[in-house]
Formats: structure tokens, sequence, C-alpha cells
């Protein structure tokens, strides 16, 4: 049986020229960074290339970047260094009600060691408005956090207008871009963004390697003591093999988002299309889908593209329910729909076993069982957020396996609509 991956926002394949860039730091490559021989000044320059290629990438300095395992490590290190090391200005910190669970159980523990979180409310797309976050920041607030795109429904947030009203009141700014890093432009100095989080394994590079951008003055505590690697906000042997391969993903990423964006677009577009118009009731949750602006674009112009992954429907031939609201706020690759009267579970369970890995929701939380933190976020009464499911497309994802999608998918939720309990 053919094998469709639809789960992108979950994790990504390894490229196979990020394999190939990594294969000798497993072998002849191995020395530890701090060594002063040669095996470990080989390391140690690979290292250093690396932090070179993902700082270009967000157009960061080099001395801004710290290379964790994960996103959740960055995202922790964010959130309790910078409260650690300012709590004498303040105990107070913004974050989104949308954002990932290491953000929130972050929120949650500092909770617990006597520090006050505001949690910003957002709209029925999930965006964030930042009006509210100037009005929630006091003088005892040290940060926000608020995520770049949201990793269930892809809603991209007003990242640069928070963040000029954080520099503006003079308090830190975290972003979390573990799913926007690599695939939509991000400045960290035109964002005004103070520490942004992001995650290899997210774009198409190993588990294992990640990195927390912390421009340069910022006050951070470290949460692991040690050897003093990393400028000693992260102590603890160098994985060399698997940010060499961060770096390599973030190489290709920065030649390609262009490219990939627009193809990815069209092909997102063509399923939520088919896909509302083919099973009744369904809902697409998030921003509608709509061309993603130039401006969130890198690399080559669009004439430069392949005419094979030119091809395919203009915007304007979109309805215009699906061009309308908020136009360009939504992850070229994201797609969340609610299918009312059906348990999510079930359905991802079904198109498991026609060859489709798709999810409810995120990866993290799919063993809850309970409803999505964010589709109840947004509006959804919990037996719609129950019967949600998420499409994430991705580098190797073909308009071929859209159309079997567009086959499959109708039949699958009428079959489960007809067993439904919540029918009878
Ligand atoms: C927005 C967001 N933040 C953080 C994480 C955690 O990433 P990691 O698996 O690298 O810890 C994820 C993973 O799903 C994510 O989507």
């Amino acid at each position: 049986m053919k094998k469709i991956y639809l789960d992108y926002a979950a994790t990504t394949p390894i490229d196979p020229r990020v394999t190939k860039a990594m294969l000798p730091y497993f072998s002849e490559k191995f020395g530890n960074t701090m060594s002063l021989h040669s095996f470990g000044q080989e390391a140690k320059q690979a290292l250093e290339e690396s932090r070179e290629v993902v700082a270009n990438l967000m157009k960061a300095k080099l001395n801004e970047i710290i290379f964790t395992s994960s996103a959740t490590e960055s995202n922790n290190l964010a959130l309790k260094g910078i409260a650690f090391a300012n709590e004498n200005k303040g105990r107070h910190i913004v974050i989104s009600s949308i954002e990932h669970p290491c953000i929130i159980e972050s929120a949650k523990w500092l909770e617990k060691q006597g520090f006050e979180i505001t949690r910003l409310k957002v709209d029925k797309y999930g965006l964030v408005e930042p009006d509210d976050v100037r009005k929630a920041i006091r003088k005892e607030t040290i940060l926000v956090s608020i995520m770049h795109a949201n990793n269930e429904i892809g809603t991209i947030e007003p990242i640069e207008e928070i963040g000029k009203i954080c520099k503006e009141k003079g308090v830190y700014f975290h972003t979390d871009a573990a799913q926007s890093f690599g695939k939509i432009l991000i400045d960290v100095n035109k964002m005004n963004i103070d520490l942004l989080t992001t995650s290899s394994h997210k774009m198409y590079g190993p588990k294992g390697a990640a990195a927390l951008f912390i421009r340069e003055g910022t006050k951070i505590e470290p949460l692991i003591h040690g050897g003093g690697h990393e400028s000693g906000l992260r102590s603890s042997t160098v994985n060399v093999a698997a940010i060499v391969g961060f770096a390599e993903a973030a190489r290709i990423c920065q030649r390609e988002m262009k490219i990939e964006s627009e193809r990815l677009t069209k092909l997102r577009n063509k399923l939520i299309k088919g896909v509302l118009q083919k099973i009744k009731g369904s809902h697409l949750n998030g921003p509608p889908a709509s061309a993603m602006p130039k401006a969130l674009w890198a690399g080559p112009p669009a004439s430069a593209m392949p005419k094979a992954l030119r091809a395919g429907p203009p915007a304007s031939a979109m309805p215009k329910a699906l061009r309308a609201g908020h136009p360009k706020k939504r992850l070229p690759n994201n797609i969340n729909f609610s299918f009312p009267g059906i348990e999510g579970e079930s359905l991802v369970m079904q198109l498991d076993l026609l060859g489709i890995a798709a999810s409810t929701g995120s990866a993290c939380s799919s063993e809850k069982l309970e409803p999505s933190h964010v589709l109840l976020a947004i509006g959804l009464k919990p037996e719609q957020a129950h019967g949600s499911l998420r499409l994430s497309l991705g580098r190797w994802t073909k308009e071929k396996d859209v159309d079997y999608v567009l086959e499959v998918l109708p039949k699958v939720v009428k079959r489960l609509r007809e067993i439904s309990p919540f029918k009878r």
C-alpha cells in the first residue's frame, strides 16, 4: 500500500543532503569541541560554521546563537532563564493562550515559583491583538512570549508589531519559531525580537538539535550548569553531527524557501478548496487559505522556478470565502479542519489504514484525548474541537497525494458519521 505522510508539523524526514553532510561527524570527525588537539579543533570549526549558517537565516550575529537539543529546551531556557535573571525588575510574564505545551507548562511552573502569568486571548483565527499586548504590559513585566506560527492551525502572529511594542516598553520579547523558521522569512532585528526558538527536526534536519537566539546584552541565567559550553548558557558536550545537519537543513531552506512556499501554498489551497466543497459541514480552522505575501518569501524570483512548480490555479480562481478574512496569515503547509459529528482520533486511525499519516493536532498532546486548547481558544465547542484533523504538507508532498486525500477523506468522514454515537 502506498504511504502518504501529511504530518510534517509533527516532524520531518531528514533531507538526504542533510544526512550526507552529517555522516563524517559520526566517524572520522568525531572530536569534542572543547579538545585542544586537531580532532577537537575540526569539530569546533564545524560548530562555528554551523552557527554562522543558522544566524544568517534569521539575520542574527554569530555570538547570539546558542545550540540546544530541542525547541522544548530553548523555550524552557528562554522563559525560566529570563525569569530568574530579571526577577529583581519584576515577576510578570505575558504569553498567549495558544502557545505550545512547553511554553504553557514552563509558565505554569514559574507561577508555582511566585511569578505572575497573563495569558492573552486570540481571535477566531488564532491571532493575538498587538494592542492587548500593550495593555497587558506593566512596570513589573519582564518578558512577553508569543509564538511566531501556531503548530495546530498555522496562524502567523503579528510578531513585528508585538516586538515594536515590547521594545518601546523596554520588555524582553521571545517568540517560538519552531514551526516557521526555514519556512517563512525571519529577521530578528526588523521584527524587534530578543529571543527566538527554532527546531531542526521541523525543517528536514535531525532530532536532537535546535537553537535559541539571544540578543547581545540580554540578561539570562543558564538552566544547565557544567563545563561552560555555548557561552556558559548550555553546558554539555556538543552534538556536532546533529548541529552540522541542522545547519545544512537551514542552508537548503534558505535556498529553496520561496519555491517550496509557493508550491505548498498551491497544494494546500487545492486541498482546502476540495475538502470544503466535497464534505458537507466541514470547517477550516485558523486563517483562510490565501496566497502568501511576497515579503514572506526569500530566494530567487518566481520566474526562476521550474514551470512545473509554477502551474496550478491563480489565487483569483479561489472562492471568495477562501480569500477573505485574514489573508497572508497562515503557514504555507498547514491545514486544520473540523468535521462535526466525528472523533478526530477515529479519523486519523482510519486514514492510517488507508496509508495517510495525519494528526488531530499537536503530536505532543495527541495522547491526552482532551480537546485542543488552541481550538477551544479560537472559539470551537469541545465537540467541534474533538472532530479536528491537521494535515501538514512538506517537501515530498505531491499533487497526486492531495488528489488521493480528496478521493479518500470524504468517504471516511461519511462512514464515520454514519456510525457516530453523536448521530444517534
Ligand atoms: C510551536 C512549537 N514549539 C515547540 C515545539 C517542541 O519542539 P521540539 O520537539 O523540538 O522540542 C513544537 C513541536 O511540535 C512546536 O510545534
